[in-house]
């Protein structure tokens, strides 16, 4: 990961977006059109419904979103995401998570594709035989940003009472994560899943040989043979002792944020079944089909990313709230911060030029109704708010119906009330029974609702491994079409290096003994007063503290 290689030709360089004809009349149609809710606008797409009615919409808008997406050259672009070409061109390689949703369909002539079906049968069989021999009653998950929240979805939204085996995540570098992780886990029940693409990665590394210490600790004999690994650096992981029957293949060109899809599913299918990730890959499947063949007027990903670029691009908004209404889905927004974020948060294009208007909203939000609680206050009346797209399904837990009618009802009166806002007018009759009509019509000021914000609404079915990768492909597609159209490479992530390597450094200096006398760091005033500030800190006599047996000592 991070490696420059030649890399190979960017599309689309050499033009500048802000300056095509097709952008402006883009902008200028945007500028021009509705938000009234006035035309229903609906795609059925891989089972999702998207509702795009409370977006920007005109005849004109559609047209000229039509012919960015021609000029921007989408169609190309798409045909060299799913045939594997380099379309991470600034690493000269594939983004090909497409071709294991296809699974055995697609043979590449090199034979890349059939080793990844080949070790994705094998996690499977291996999956089968631990559940047969009743193996392990525990997953320790061990993996940090593409290597963990899929997982972490998976298991939040599919997970429950009829879970196969409990299942702990340990991502932070901070030693809390796993001691709280371990408590109360019998180390001879438990399988340490070590989950990295390149295996080099130092949050992951570090809690693995503490994971390691812990088994050792806690009574097993055999370390190794508890350990499984996913990754697509098997040399490492066999260095780290993990057996090579038990090293799980990735390949180098699926990107960290697309291994949910890969062998990385490992942990999701010991604890609550390999037939979530079949569901989950077919709902992908189903998706990558919808976004290749539906034209573009009727193509939900194609839809979903124009609206985007309308609200963030055209109408300034720099963030998008992403509220679904599925407290299983508590993981949806970190899921899709890193997808959206680390894909598109750059602001450069092919041709190292500034892509000339604003790019990739910031995605934040919690699931509905936990969110009306906490921040839809600012949604509603602050001075900017934010788009919304809003996530739903139409059956809830069969066990609870009128639960789910509330949950659906909040959802659809958030969005009403975005859009309709409030005005004084209908504010002056809620204080109506107020007889002093200044301080009721300051009262008033206070509840209007500016109105006017645009929103999305995603309605699946039900919330099932088929829905749920059909979402994540939605997203997933249209941050690529995003991306080409701001001429950005969506699958390289140069802005997570450079801070790692200083930490590299830091780490080491923070290290230093005092007794090492005053060293001039060549850091500026802040980092070098807090690098002598910890130094001095914990190198100060102190009792040790015992922490959980067996883990302590390595941490
Ligand atoms: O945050 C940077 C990143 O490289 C992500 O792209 C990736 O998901 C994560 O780190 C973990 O990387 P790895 O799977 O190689 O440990």
């Amino acid at each position: 990961m991070g490696k420059a290689n030649n890399g190979t030709a960017a599309p689309g360089a050499g033009s500048s977006l802000a300056d095509s004809p097709q952008w402006q009349a883009f902008a200028r149609a945007a500028d021009a059109a509705r938000l009234d809710a006035g035309a229903l606008k609906t795609i059925e797409a891989a089972g999702l419904c998207v509702d795009l009615t409370m977006q920007w919409q005109s005849p004109a808008l559609e047209e000229a979103g039509r012919a960015l997406l021609e000029a921007r050259g989408l169609a190309a672009a798409r045909d060299a995401l799913f045939e594997g070409g380099p379309v991470n061109w600034t690493e000269g390689k594939p983004a090909w998570h497409t071709a294991l949703r296809a699974g055995r369909t697609r043979e590449a002539p090199d034979g890349q594709d059939s080793e990844s079906v080949r070790e994705y049968a094998r996690m499977l069989d291996y999956v089968r035989a631990l559940d047969k021999a009743g193996d392990y009653s525990s997953v320790l998950h061990i993996g940090i940003g593409g290597s963990d929240w899929g997982p972490r979805l998976a298991v939040q939204a599919f997970g429950g009472p009829a879970q196969r085996r409990q299942i702990r995540f340990v991502s932070n570098i901070d030693g809390h994560s796993l001691h709280d992780a371990v408590a109360g886990l019998d180390a001879r029940r438990c399988l340490v899943v070590i989950s990295s693409k390149s295996f080099t990665t130092a949050e992951t590394l570090h809690n693995a040989r503490a994971a390691i210490a812990w088994l050792r600790n806690g009574g097993v004999r055999d370390a190794s043979a508890q350990l499984a690994a996913v990754t697509a650096n098997p040399s490492a992981a066999r260095a780290l002792g993990v057996p090579g029957s038990q090293v799980f293949k990735m390949c180098d060109w699926v990107g960290g944020r697309y291994s949910v899809w890969s062998v990385a599913g490992l942990s999701i299918a010991l604890t609550v079944g390999a037939e979530v990730l079949i569901g989950m890959r077919a709902g992908a499947e189903a998706m990558d089909q919808h976004f290749r063949q539906a034209p573009v007027g009727a193509n939900a990903p194609v839809q979903l990313a124009l609206a985007g670029l309308v609200n963030c691009s055209v109408k300034g908004h720099n963030s998008l709230n992403i509220a679904a209404y599925s407290a299983r889905l508590l993981h949806l927004v970190t899921y899709l911060q890193q997808l959206e974020m680390e894909s598109l948060g750059k602001r450069v294009a092919g041709d190292g030029q500034p892509v000339g208007v604003p790019t990739a909203p910031i995605i934040w939000g919690m699931p509905g109704t936990d969110g009306q609680h906490t921040f839809f206050q600012w949604l509603h009346q602050s001075e900017d708010g934010a788009p919304v797209d809003f996530i739903a399904s139409l059956q809830g837990h069969p066990g609870s119906p009128d639960a789910h009618r509330m949950l659906l009802a909040n959802c659809l009166a958030q969005r009403q009330a975005l859009l309709r806002g409030k005005s004084l007018e209908q504010a002056l009759l809620d204080v109506a029974h107020i007889d002093d009509r200044e301080r009721a019509l300051s009262l008033a000021r206070h509840m209007v609702h500016p109105g006017g914000r645009p929103s999305t609404l995603v309605v699946m079915r039900q919330l099932d491994p088929r829905s749920l990768g059909a979402l994540l492909a939605l997203y997933e597609h249209k941050v690529f079409v995003q991306s080409v159209v701001w001429g950005i490479n969506p699958f390289d992530q140069w802005g997570v290096e450079l801070g790692k390597r200083l930490a590299t450094g830091i780490e080491r200096e923070l290290a230093v003994p005092v007794s090492a006398g005053l060293v001039d760091w060549g850091h500026d005033a802040s980092t070098s007063y807090w690098i002598d500030r910890y130094r001095s800190h914990a190198q100060a006599p102190r009792p040790r503290h015992a922490g959980l047996p067996g883990v302590a000592a390595h941490l």
